[in-house]
């Protein structure tokens, strides 16, 4: 037998949310990488209803505009004054006329409810002749919500919202979800009738229950499986839990689809993330937006990925990525940054302290200590020596960078770009290389190293290097270590240039 299809799914998300304390609307604030309304489309949209009705008020164009990202055929309803969730529902109808068939109406801020449990719900009130067939749930603690009133037939009577409850129907422990399947045509006429006889002068959905009993009418509840989905959010407390829960929902369906997580209470994955099998996260690690994850890869520990792709294999550690794309077999980390544009090439490394922007790194190449890349291509197996930097940025430009296939650069080279290092080519430690290398030459550009002999004595005299360098001259004997080291210290570095008879800075290359 086929699903019913609902006619309309109304979604009411005109309230401020004045407990969230905050500037934007409740139903806009964001968990696992959706808003609360996001969360509720997705889910109202696997019914795949012929309208999707938004009621918007407070913040309605922002509100109008999510909407449309997860319903882009969606109905946006204005409700002007916040009159309560049956005005809301009478707005629909005025709007848009009487809708014939089921009529799912659910809240903005009940972002936990699943689509199979809507699905059931339709499915009930299709399948008893209902009016209106009301989810429900029994919980703990009751207190905020609306109270599920049965007849002595145990059938569904009324629903007693908590300020207008006796302290008898407060002590009940069924409670109104806020999700209603309606048959369209008794709805638009019921919503009509009902008043605003109640501690806060609204016009209550919830008095729909009663006025279609009272016509004679069906009225069915059904009990949510699970209780945790019916949690309305409120504030940032409730926001919290239900960021949480929905996290332990997704990593849950993760490790069953055999992902391990070391630490699923460290662990934080948005709902569009897709991960391989057989890849372990490590703690601290959180997967934003449509990061990809391979088969077999390591993630983690301390990783935030954000719309970034990591090939079967790959292992990224400490690391902080963003649209970046990470091939099979690579590591990246501890302590790199990618941002957006960066593509790393199979079994390629970087390593720590390592920062890379709209780059591409070649298959097996590696920029392995303290380096920035940024507009650059480095070729296939191509070496980038430690402290490396592109300097990309001439203040007004950015400039591109081309390090050839097998080619190597010396620790703490400056590559001014736009520069090209042939493949195959070398350059020398501590050269700022301003002009392109051709393949297979060695690029040198720094100053030559001059030794003043016996600067120390006569400059120095009388201070303790002073001391060990005559010890060293005169004895052979002296340990070799100290003596063989004259520029160690911390006194090395600010005594050349000082003292007036430096080395030939000037000179430049071999
Ligand atoms: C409502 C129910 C209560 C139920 C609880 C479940 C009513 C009268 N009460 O109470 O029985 O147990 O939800 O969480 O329905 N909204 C509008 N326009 C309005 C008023 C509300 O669009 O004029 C929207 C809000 O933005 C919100 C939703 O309807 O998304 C529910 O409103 P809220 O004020 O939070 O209702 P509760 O007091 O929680
Ligand atoms: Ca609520």
């Amino acid at each position: 037998m086929s699903e019913p299809r609902p006619v309309a799914v109304v979604v009411l998300a005109a309230g401020e949310g004045t407990r969230m304390k905050s500037r934007t609307p409740k139903v806009l604030h964001q968990f696992c990488g959706r808003s609360m309304l996001g969360h509720v489309l997705a889910a109202a949209g696997e019914l795949d209803p012929q309208h999707t009705v938004i009621v918007a008020g407070y913040g309605r164009e922002e509100v109008s505009a999510e909407a449309i990202r997860y319903a882009p055929d969606a109905a946006v309803v204005v409700q002007h004054r916040q009159s309560g969730t049956g005005h809301a529902v009478r707005m629909v109808i005025e709007a848009l006329g009487i809708m014939p068939g089921i009529v799912l109406v659910t809240y903005g801020d009940m972002p936990l409810l699943r689509a199979g449990t809507l699905a059931a719900l339709v499915r009930e009130h299709a399948a008893a002749g209902n009016a209106v067939t009301v989810l429900t749930a029994r919980v703990g603690d009751p207190s905020g919500y609306g109270r599920i009133v049965r007849d002595d037939r145990r059938l569904l009577a009324d629903i007693v919202e908590e300020a207008d409850a006796t302290p008898q129907q407060r002590a009940i422990d069924e409670i109104n979800s806020g999700c209603y399947a309606f048959d369209g045509v008794l709805l638009a006429d019921a919503v009509k009738r009902v008043a605003t006889s109640n501690a806060r002068g609204q016009e209550y959905l919830t008095d729909v229950v009663a006025i279609l009993r009272g016509d004679g009418h069906l009225a069915g509840a059904v009990l949510a499986a699970d209780p945790a989905e019916i949690q309305g959010v409120n504030d940032r407390v409730q926001l919290a839990r239900a960021r949480r829960a929905y996290n332990s929902r997704l990593l849950e369906a993760w490790m069953r689809a055999g992902v391990t997580i070391v630490d699923p209470a460290a662990t934080w994955i948005d709902v569009d993330v897709t991960i391989g099998q057989d890849t372990e996260i490590w703690p601290s690690t959180q997967l934003e937006g449509r990061t990809v994850i391979g088969a077999g890869a390591k993630v983690g520990p301390g990783c935030q990925l954000r719309d970034t792709t990591v090939g079967d294999g790959a292992a990224v550690a400490h690391a902080v990525c963003v649209q970046a794309e990470i091939g099979p077999g690579a590591t990246v980390g501890p302590y790199a940054y990618l941002r957006p544009g960066t593509r790393i090439g199979a079994g390629a490394h970087i390593g720590c302290h390592v920062e890379l922007k709209n780059s591409v790194v070649g298959p097996g190449a590696k920029v392995p200590h303290l380096s920035y890349v940024g507009d650059a291509d480095i070729g296939e197996r191509a070496n980038i020596g430690a402290a490396t930097i592109f300097a990309n940025y001439d203040g007004t430009a950015k400039h591109h960078t081309t390090v050839g296939a097998d080619a190597f650069t010396g620790s703490d080279t400056v590559l001014v770009a736009p520069v090209a290092v042939g493949d195959g080519a070398y350059t020398a430690a501590g050269s700022v290389i301003t002009e392109d290398v051709p393949p297979g030459a060695l690029g040198v550009a720094r100053g030559r190293q001059h030794n003043s002999a016996g600067w120390v004595q006569r400059r120095r005299p009388g201070t303790q290097a002073a001391a060990r360098a005559h010890q060293a001259a005169g004895s052979p004997s002296a340990d070799p270590a100290d003596a063989g080291s004259p520029s160690a210290g911390p006194a090395a570095a600010d005594a050349g240039p000082a003292g007036g008879s430096g080395p030939d800075e000037g000179a430049r290359g071999t």
